[in-house]
């Protein structure tokens, strides 16, 4: 059996914490991996996570720190997102095998340039965080449509709400590159393809005043078509203040496939296929429980908690098998290439057409 593969967590925040968790767990109940640093510029909360690990690992203060000590060999980089390039680039280049939080830069040009150096020279070095791939009730309904229960498909519609704004001092490149990210990754990977022309829609509505965090809409549309034959819809918004809310519909020839349907019962995820119009029974009715943590965590670890740590296995597991992984810097590319096109033709208030003059 070949050695544990000796992971850092880099970032410590909402999403870090997570990361730290998953990779804790993976390691006390395998020989896979030995979680063995963790890195923040926040030494204390670093810390904080430590004790509430029970760990006893060092602590950098910079990745530049974590690189120069050569403890590890993959690090999992969940700082915030303008950091996400220099970051990568400085674990990379000292030999690490990364897991990176999305979006792969926040900006097309940035991803564009990034992914070029590292299809260069670094081809199989970095792993982009898509954790919608690893989850159980969108991969069991990918299969359902696969196998044809619903015909051909022609219109996928995928919603992320967040029942809160981003929290104050998050830094967020919009709620479409932050936000619609997932959803635009799941309609490609759903569709395996790419659309040829998408729009968006935004509005700042409610939650924008209720933080300190800078975004430019708290309520935004996609719009994608894919030629003639398929079209998607991706709603994001930070509202939704009942609770988190995600929601994807494949609509098809012969029927169409539900997963999820909101009803404040974050731990249920219900997938349903219904037939055409006048069938009385679902073709498929399956609930998916996911996984209750002892302790309270951001509201999207309720429903992808056990996505983000097959997704923390999956990377041990390519890392420790040499193997590439199953996303990689181009998913990236390819999911800001929607969402800037989208960006180019943005209709907001100021573009919308003022009911009653025509
Ligand atoms: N996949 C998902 O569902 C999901 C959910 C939330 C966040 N994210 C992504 O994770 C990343 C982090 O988001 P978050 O909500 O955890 O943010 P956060 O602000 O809660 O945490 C960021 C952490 O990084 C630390 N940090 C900041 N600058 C640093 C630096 N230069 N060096 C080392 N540490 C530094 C901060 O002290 C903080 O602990 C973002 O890119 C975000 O897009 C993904």
């Amino acid at each position: 059996m070949s050695e544990p593969l000796k992971l850092a967590v880099a970032g410590l925040g909402r999403m870090g914490t997570v990361h730290a968790l998953h990779a804790h767990e993976l390691a006390r109940d395998g020989r896979e991996c030995e979680l063995v640093a963790l890195a923040d510029t926040d030494l204390e909360r670093a810390r904080r996570v430590s004790v509430e690990l029970g760990l006893n690992i060092p602590i950098f203060s910079s990745l530049e720190e974590l690189a120069k000590a050569s403890v590890c060999d993959a690090t999992i980089i969940v700082t915030p997102t303008d950091n996400h390039r220099n970051h990568a680039a400085t674990l990379i280049t000292a030999g690490h095998r990364v897991l990176l939080e999305k979006p792969l830069t926040g900006s097309l040009e940035a991803d564009r340039e990034f992914a070029a150096e590292l299809d260069r020279s670094y081809p199989q070095s970095l792993m982009l965080a898509f954790q919608r791939r690893f989850d159980e009730p969108l991969r069991y309904a990918k299969q359902l449509a696969e196998s044809g229960i619903i015909g051909r498909m022609f219109k996928i519609y995928s919603a992320l709400e967040d029942s809160n704004p981003a929290p104050n001092g998050y830094r967020s490149g919009g709620i479409l590159p932050d936000m619609s990210v997932h959803n635009v990754d799941e309609i490609l990977w759903l569709a395996d393809r790419s659309p040829s022309k998408a729009l968006a829609i935004g509005s700042r509505i409610y939650s924008h005043a209720l933080t300190t965090c800078e975004e430019d809409f708290d309520d935004a549309l996609l719009y994608l078509w894919f030629d003639n034959d398929l079209v998607a819809q991706v709603q994001v918004s930070r509202n939704h203040v009942s609770g988190y809310r995600v929601e994807t519909i494949l609509f098809g020839e012969e029927g169409q496939i539900h997963i999820g349907r909101f009803e404040q019962r974050p731990l249920e995820v219900l997938v349903e296929a219904y037939g055409r119009r006048g069938r009385a029974e679902p073709l498929v009715r399956q609930t998916f429980a996911m996984r209750k943590y002892d302790h309270p965590l951001p509201e999207f670890v309720d429903r992808f908690g056990a996505a983000y740590k097959a997704e923390v296995a999956e990377f041990v597991a390519c890392c420790q098998a040499k193997r590439p992984f199953p996303t990689n810097q181009q998913d990236g590319v390819r999911a800001q290439e929607v969402i800037s096109a989208a960006m180019q033709a943005t209709v907001g208030l100021d573009q919308a057409a003022r009911v009653g003059l025509y």
